[in-house]
């Protein structure tokens, strides 16, 4: 797994595990960019998550500088289509523009190549300038809006 410098100490990337939830939870609760505006449940169950960490096709990382946690994403592999959907990437506040969401994007991207996948998409609001530019600075291209729709089942 990855690592870098940040701030005299080191930012690591490595799986996820249970261990990890509650904070990972907590992060999602507290960023707007990843709510949707609709009523359905803004963010995965703390079982779902647990399956996440255990799927064979499931990408699941945390980041930690020094000992503190420092960032989450998610990303899931389809082996029919080859395809990588990257559901979720969050860096915690205090840890941001230090490469922290860099180092997580790039593992996912190594990950994902290992499974199998030759493609990867996400979904990113508008205007949510750090993510497009982080995108843009991880070689993806930048295609047109489209409406978030969803409904349970
Ligand atoms: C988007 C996010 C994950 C970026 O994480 P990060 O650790 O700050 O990103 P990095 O430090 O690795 O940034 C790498 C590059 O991306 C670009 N970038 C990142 N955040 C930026 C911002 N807020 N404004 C402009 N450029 C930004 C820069 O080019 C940056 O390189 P630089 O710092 O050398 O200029 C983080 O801001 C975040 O968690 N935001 C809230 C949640 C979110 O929006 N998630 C995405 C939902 S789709």
């Amino acid at each position: 797994m990855k690592a870098r410098r940040v701030s005299g100490r080191t930012a690591r990337v490595r799986r996820m595990t249970s261990s990890d939830l509650t904070n990972v939870i907590r992060l999602a609760r507290n960023s707007p960019e990843i709510q949707t505006g609709t009523s359905a449940a803004q963010f995965y169950s703390e079982g779902a998550l647990r399956r996440w960490t255990r799927s064979r096709s499931g990408i699941a990382l945390a980041a930690e500088v020094g000992d503190a946690f420092a960032g989450f994403l998610l990303a899931l592999y389809s082996s029919e289509s080859t395809d990588s959907y990257l559901s979720d990437l969050v860096v915690a506040p205090e840890f941001r523009r230090q490469g922290v969401g860099g180092l997580l994007m790039a593992e996912a991207i190594h990950s994902m190549r290992l499974l199998g996948a030759d493609h990867v998409y996400c979904l990113v609001k508008g205007n949510n300038a750090g993510m497009l530019k982080l995108c843009e600075h991880q070689g993806f291209e930048l295609g047109q809006s489209f409406v978030w729709v969803e409904r349970m089942l």
